[in-house]
């Protein structure tokens, strides 16, 4: 059996289209402000991505460029501003940032109605709740890609590889409120083969090329690769896709499958801010 393709790439430019004639019938002009210190090179890509959906979906972006030994102070400042510019509806601080400055700290000074990447703790939060404001762009990429795919969550076994604060933690959460069964894996876990053969869709973030193998996975599950690995000047993913293919049923490719779908909630997070914002200054307006 060879796998269906969860193709991200052509499900996004759907996305794309829905969201393109949304901002035009509503006659908003959502606004993204992306923030970037230093010269990390993926950033630099992702950016650059960024801006061009944006741009094509008729939302105004803006990209603010700092020095690598900016202060945290400077970026605070430059934060602060964009918190209170009604141009501007959605922040993104594009990690990593350079290590002198405390990331965490940066992320808690952006409001939180404006944190379209979901990271300030007060998202977190009502997203570990149950009633979240905005979804982190990945793992709301990976719901939205297999609810397209019609792949059914309830009662499902879902193993997640990775922990991280931006893809596997609320991925995690978001696959239990869909009544999934779910267990997170990392770096430490013991007989991890064990775990991963026993899931019904496989979720790999961990940033290493290849690192599951055929023998990893089980017969006719959902495999979703999050890896982006630059391997010379190949893009590989975290899953070995060429072999997986053959035994499983459904599989994201890499590039094409997460990633596009990443760029595209970021700005289906956007819009709904902007929306937000138009209904609250109405109901201000009306008092
Ligand atoms: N760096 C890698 N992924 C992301 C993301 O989703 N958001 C931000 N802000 N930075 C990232």
């Amino acid at each position: 059996m060879v796998a269906i393709i969860l193709d991200g790439k052509r499900t996004a430019q759907e996305i794309q289209k829905e969201l393109s004639l949304k901002v035009k019938e509503e006659g908003i002009i959502p606004g993204v402000a992306v923030i970037r210190v230093g010269e990390d090179p993926s950033s630099l890509i992702y950016i650059r991505n960024k801006k061009k959906r944006a741009e094509e979906v008729g939302i105004y972006f803006e990209e603010h460029t700092l020095k690598e030994n900016t202060s945290q102070d400077e970026l605070i400042e430059l934060i602060k501003k964009l918190n209170s510019n009604s141009r501007i509806d959605g922040i993104v601080l594009q990690l990593p940032l350079p290590k002198h400055l405390d990331e965490k700290r940066m992320l808690e000074k952006i409001s939180p109605e404006k944190d379209v990447d979901g990271f300030h703790p007060l998202n977190m939060g009502r997203l570990l709740k149950g009633n979240p404001l905005f979804i982190p762009a990945t793992p709301r990429g990976i719901m939205e890609l297999l609810s397209r795919y019609l792949i059914s969550l309830k009662g499902k076994r879902v193993v997640v590889v990775g922990r991280s604060n931006i893809v596997g933690k609320p991925l995690a959460l978001l696959f239990l409120k869909e009544d999934a069964t779910v267990a997170i894996c990392h770096s430490k876990t013991k007989d991890l083969d064990l775990i991963t053969k026993e899931a019904d869709i496989l979720v790999v973030a961990i940033g290493k090329p290849e690192f599951i193998r055929e023998g990893m996975v089980k017969e006719n599950s959902v495999v979703i690769d999050v890896g982006i690995n630059r391997v010379g000047n190949r893009i590989m993913g975290d899953v070995d896709f060429k072999r997986i293919k053959e035994k499983v049923s459904h599989i994201t490719p890499v590039p094409g499958g997460v990633g596009p779908m990443t760029i595209i909630m970021l700005l289906k997070n956007v819009i709904e801010a902007a929306e937000s914002r138009k209904i609250n200054a109405k109901l201000k307006q009306e008092k």
